[in-house]
């Protein structure tokens, strides 16, 4: 089915004649690259984030190498992370020659990554631990913080779901300023998007410089710098790769930036009604992920859990509806790529990750954007519900 006939499409960037503005002026400053604007979006993400510094970077996947190679993670070493998450994470530990070793989620319903299972998996090559706030909803963040701590492991946070999200029972600080290094992306779908684009925050200065350095070539200097007479030359201090953002990008994010908030409770308003409409349901066999955390996330994504013996019945309902669903995520131990040999493609193996591959059947992802009308996400729950109705069970 063409996205264009969807009613209801899992995601839709929001985007207005300010971002357009923006865009506009960045094309007739003549100033197109990374510049003024890279850096007052960097500043005021940073700010926003409470975190020292913010280096933007040209995706969410280049913000997760970047900062595996700053952390000089490499050959030998392990790093322990979810299997339940988009694949970018083991994709990049892989890049830099490491090893992704997946830990369990703590249960299909807080699919985030559990400490405990993390605990088992150490051995003396594990290095770093990569966190991912599913759907923007805080991963235990206490405990999580207090392991890598006494076993002296580098904890990353992978914070794409939730910007801006800040956790109250952790004195009010934000995703992805807990780990050495918090990752984020402004992928088209994400809760505040360029396109493409990503940043990376830390309170580290060594480690910022070292990102910046690493972003542009090892460079040590931006042709912004020389294009304003502050070098005439440059060094390459590291091999480093082009991962730069552009202005234009930075014009934008940093309009999206300024609504984030408005859009971060926009989305939560409206998983707000898809979980208060699945609670007065009270159907045994239907449940909205994170229901009774709909104030403390970002809503990213929008997950229900089905019987994995309904699911595929139930997202046909939904699509004759022409309600786009999805399913967040394949674990990612079943793709082809990650696969022991002599197992299949999409087959969930057992690799001791019961409550991922619980999850990963049961999964179902819902239409959630901030534009999506609150009246709208009701005409969307009321359809799911229906099609628990016994002439379609
Ligand atoms: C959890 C997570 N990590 C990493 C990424 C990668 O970001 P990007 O698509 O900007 O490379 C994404 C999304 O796309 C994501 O959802």
């Amino acid at each position: 089915m063409n996205a264009s006939k969807w009613r209801y499409a899992l995601a839709e960037p929001t985007l207005g004649s300010e971002e357009a503005l923006v865009a506009k002026e960045v094309v007739e400053s003549g100033w197109l690259s990374m510049g003024p604007r890279t850096q007052a979006f960097e500043e005021a993400f940073a700010a926003k984030h409470g975190s020292a510094h913010a280096i933007a970077v040209a995706n969410g996947t280049a913000a997760l190498h970047l900062s595996l190679l700053a952390l000089g993670i490499g050959p030998g070493d392990e790093v322990i992370q979810p299997s339940m998450t988009f694949a970018a994470s083991a994709n990049m530990t892989i890049a830099v020659g490491a090893t992704p070793v997946f830990a369990d989620i703590i249960s299909p319903e807080e699919p985030t990554i559990d400490p405990e299972d993390i605990a088992r998996r150490i051995t003396p090559r594990t290095k770093a631990v990569i966190v991912m706030h599913y759907g923007g909803y805080p991963a235990r963040m206490s405990e999580l913080m207090a392991l890598c701590k006494a076993k002296k492991l580098l904890l990353i946070e992978d914070a794409c779901h939730g910007p801006a999200q800040r956790v109250p029972e952790l004195g009010h600080r934000a995703l992805g300023t807990f780990g050495v290094l918090g990752t984020f992306s402004f992928f088209a779908n994400k809760n505040m998007t360029t396109g493409e684009g990503g940043m990376i925050l830390s309170d580290d200065e060594g480690l910022a410089t070292k990102l910046r350095l690493l972003r542009s070539h090892g460079m040590t200097s931006l042709s912004w710098d020389r294009h304003r007479g502050h070098a005439n030359s440059y060094d390459v201090m590291v091999h480093g790769l082009n991962y730069r953002i552009d202005d234009l990008r930075s014009a934008i994010g940093l309009v999206q930036l300024e609504k984030l908030e408005q859009a971060n409770s926009a989305r939560r308003a409206v998983a707000k009604t898809y979980s208060r409409a699945i609670e007065e349901a009270n159907l045994p066999d239907l449940t909205y992920v994170f229901g009774d955390r709909a104030e403390f996330g970002a809503a990213h994504i929008a997950a229900i859990l089905t019987p994995a013996s309904k699911r595929d019945d139930i997202r046909t309902v939904l699509r004759d509806e022409r309600i786009q669903t999805s399913l967040h995520y394949p674990p990612i131990h079943s793709f082809t790529a990650f696969l022991d040999k002599g197992v299949e493609a999409g087959q969930l193996i057992d690799a001791g990750l019961p409550m991922t591959e619980e999850f990963a059947s049961r999964v179902i992802t819902l239409p959630i954007y901030s534009g999506l009308a609150t009246e709208d996400a009701s005409i969307i729950a009321d359809t799911l519900i229906q099609a628990f109705e016994p002439e379609f069970a």
